[in-house]
């Protein structure tokens, strides 16, 4: 009985650090972290991923990437600044991922932005954000 009580902790002790995990830091499997970004920021790859920021990410993110968009405000998550270390040491993969996938209310942009070399460019694009 004793031993069934200790097994039902510890499982729920895991299950809880498990969902902190899920949903604080954002992790990024390692293989897509570790994806090649096979779009070169040439000129035509950062106009294309500018007009794909105006048009998909701005309203939220802004212009620049502070996070000042005009429905920031409105969201429960408060808007990360993305010119910062924080955001720009992470690799193209990992950004690539997250914009991909999304997360509550960051949206999943894999089906909006089929083209992945337009997602790469919009990646491209973020890197010209960093201070
Ligand atoms: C509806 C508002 C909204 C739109 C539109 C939006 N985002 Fe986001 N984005 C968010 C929110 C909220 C988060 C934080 C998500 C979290 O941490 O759970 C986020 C997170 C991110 C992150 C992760 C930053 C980090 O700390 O690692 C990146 C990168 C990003 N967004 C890029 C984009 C790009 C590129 C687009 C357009 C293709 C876009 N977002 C469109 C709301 C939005």
């Amino acid at each position: 009985m004793k031993t069934n009580l200790i097994g039902v902790v510890m499982v729920g002790g895991l299950l809880l650090s498990f969902t902190y995990y899920q949903t604080k830091p954002w992790v990024v499997p390692e293989k897509n972290a570790k994806m090649a970004n096979p779009v070169k920021a040439d000129a035509a790859s950062l106009k294309t991923g500018k007009e794909m920021w105006t048009k998909h990410c701005a309203s939220c993110h802004g212009k620049t990437g502070l996070g000042d968009g005009t429905k920031a405000a409105s969201l429960k998550t408060a808007m990360e600044d993305l010119t910062t270390a924080a955001v720009q040491k992470q690799s193209d993969g990992a950004l690539y991922y997250k914009v991909s996938e999304g997360r509550e209310e960051m949206p999943s942009f894999k089906k909006k932005i089929p083209d992945s070399e337009d997602l790469w460019s919009i990646v491209n694009y973020m890197r010209t954000f960093k201070k």
